[in-house]
């Protein structure tokens, strides 16, 4: 895949600025329960950073549901697997690449796809993936507030097999086409 990730000291940066100013104005559990984040739920947050939503999204669907934190830097992995044992979270796995996610066909629910598709250039070879993964009646939910809307529903319409199918207050729902 041909994606380069950034330092680890770039990553520290990006994760003090994001937790002093972006995710405190957030209401990360309302966020992800308006897309369908909900208790049994299967969740791939795909470049995942921080991973506060992963960490939101594992409360959220419970002991019976699964999370897949993923990031192309290997300490996003090493961090969120640290905060989730803190927090006595069993239900949160890391996995540390730039596209493939190594897991089945059809075996997630919802993926999240946050602050993320403008550093994909090309989107296509994830877009591919996140289609693969995703079970016929999944949800992927975009948002990125670096793209105009209509940039960021032609980048994932014409990048993978996905039609836009709902909105809310945070992120573009796209279904899959088959
Ligand atoms: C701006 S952060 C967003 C973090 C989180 N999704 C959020 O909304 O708060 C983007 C993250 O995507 C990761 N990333 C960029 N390209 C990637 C790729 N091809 N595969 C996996 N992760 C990638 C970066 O390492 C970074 O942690």
């Amino acid at each position: 895949m041909p994606y380069e990730p950034m330092s680890d000291e770039k990553f520290e940066e990006m994760s003090r600025t994001f937790n002093q100013k972006r995710y405190p104005r957030l209401n990360l559990a309302a966020i992800l329960q308006e897309i369908g984040v909900a208790p049994g739920k299967t969740v791939l947050d795909f470049g995942c950073g921080p991973g506060n939503f992963s960490i939101a999204a594992s409360t959220l669907v419970t002991s019976s549901g699964l999370v897949y934190a993923l990031d192309i830097v290997p300490l996003a992995a090493k961090k969120i697997a640290a905060a989730a044992a803190r927090k006595g979270l069993d239900n949160l796995r890391t996995i540390t690449s730039g596209g493939s996610t190594g897991l089945d066909d059809d075996a997630v629910d919802v993926v999240l796809l946050f602050d993320i598709l403008h550093h994909l250039e090309p989107p296509e070879p994830v877009l591919t993936e996140l289609a693969r993964v995703l079970a016929a009646d999944g949800l992927l939910a975009v948002e990125d507030h670096h793209l105009e809307d209509d940039d960021l529903v032609a980048r994932v319409e014409e990048g993978g097999p996905f039609s836009l199918s709902g909105r809310t207050d945070y992120a573009h729902l796209f279904s899959l086409v088959r």
